[in-house]
């Protein structure tokens, strides 16, 4: 669906050494380096046991990876592997991301600890639950809470498949749920998402809508963009591919760009922005372009509120974009936090058939 170029690489080399939650500056094309002076072989370190916590009564398990039985794969994406797993001794069915690590023992059982802290204070019903994590064989295993697709497969089904197009009241619903979850992580986590698109914005058959790939990551994120260039991430804010344009650390108004864009794209089912053939495309465009501003037409008719909204998002300067504050009181935020939807209905008719099509083979109702 997206016209640009989402290189998926073989899993890279992480190292996890940042802050949980960080505003540091983070630049995004930058060599990676070698930090250890004596290179351990990662699949050599014994493996590093979990808790894993369950909702809703936070009970909890030691854990390693032969408590999980592999059900298949869900996804991949350039950094590993996501898979749906089966904890027998809650009964649990779980989204499990591994991803390749080069962290040494101590810093294992560190970022084991790092992420219990996450565990315990994510508690928003538009975030992804976090279970808890393990290290097998150098790998880190995330374990979270299971979704049945992704807004990127809704999607490449509704608008390439069956022609049709995600409703503006549903789209309403998905902004209020991902303005809320971004706001959650910054003011109680104090942590900057930093990876906003569709295929970080999951639903279910109940109708819930949540944002995952957080900060769990707050150490991971932090080491992906330092291997990840910028032609690789086609969501970036202007001020992050060319950082001379803004001063400061990450600012939260990064992700607010990311949501313009994400939500153009899903409300369209094109990602904005024609084809980009290089790097140097997407810097021409998104740097010295114009914002890809949402407009109505005959086809894809869209309210003055939402149009407005996504155009806010999607303010070129980083100064006068909106925060979540300012998000918060929109007239389209307002009207679809009150506004009683049927979302329920409207994913579980299409996830249901997005799976007699073969869409969702992990999908299990
Ligand atoms: N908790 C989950 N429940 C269901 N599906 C999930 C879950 N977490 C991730 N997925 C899906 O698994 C696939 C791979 O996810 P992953 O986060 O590795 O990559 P991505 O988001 O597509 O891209 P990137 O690597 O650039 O972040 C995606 O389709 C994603 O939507
Ligand atoms: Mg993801």
């Amino acid at each position: 669906m997206a016209g640009n170029p989402n290189v998926k690489r073989m899993r890279p080399n992480l190292h996890l050494k940042a802050p949980i939650s960080s505003e540091v500056e983070v630049p995004e094309v930058v060599q990676p380096v070698n930090t250890h002076t004596h290179f351990t072989d990662p699949s050599s370190l014994p493996d590093c046991a979990g808790t894993l916590t369950i909702p809703p009564d936070q009970e909890t398990y030691t854990f390693t990876s032969d408590d999980l039985q592999d059900e298949g794969e869900i996804g991949r994406g350039n950094f590993g592997s996501v898979n749906k797993m089966f904890h027998a001794k809650s009964g649990t069915y779980m989204a499990v991301k591994r991803i390749r690590s080069t962290v040494d023992e101590k810093e294992q059982h560190q970022l084991l600890m790092d992420l219990n802290v996450v565990k315990e204070s994510s508690n928003c019903e538009f975030i992804i639950r976090f279970y808890g994590a393990l290290f097998k064989e150098g790998d880190c295993w995330i374990c979270m809470e299971l979704m049945d697709a992704s807004l990127e497969k809704l999607c490449k089904y509704v608008y390439d498949t069956i022609l049709q197009r995600i409703p503006e009241h549903i789209l309403g619903k998905i902004a209020v749920a991902t303005v809320k979850a971004l706001n959650y992580l910054k003011k109680e986590l104090n942590i900057i998402h930093r990876d906003v698109k569709p295929s970080n914005i999951l639903v279910d058959v109940k109708g819930h809508i949540k944002l995952c790939d957080f900060g769990i990551s707050g150490q991971l994120v932090d080491s992906i963009a330092k291997t990840k260039d910028a032609g690789c991430r086609p969501y970036m804010a202007p001020e992050r591919i060319d950082p001379g344009m803004s001063k400061g650390g990450y600012d939260i108004r990064s992700d607010v760009w990311s949501l313009g864009i994400t939500l153009h794209e899903i409300a369209t089912g094109k990602f904005p922005y024609p084809k980009w053939n290089s790097v140097f495309d997407q810097l021409t465009q998104v740097v010295k372009g114009d914002p890809p501003l949402l407009k109505s037409t005959d086809e894809l008719p869209f309210t003055v509120d939402f149009i407005e909204f996504v155009n806010a998002c999607l303010t070129k300067s980083k100064k006068e974009r909106p925060k979540y504050d300012q998000l918060l009181n929109h007239h389209f935020i307002n009207q679809y936090e009150t506004e009683e939807i049927d979302v329920e209905s409207y994913f579980s008719e299409t996830l249901s058939k997005m799976a007699e099509m073969g869409f969702l083979p992990y999908f299990q109702t």
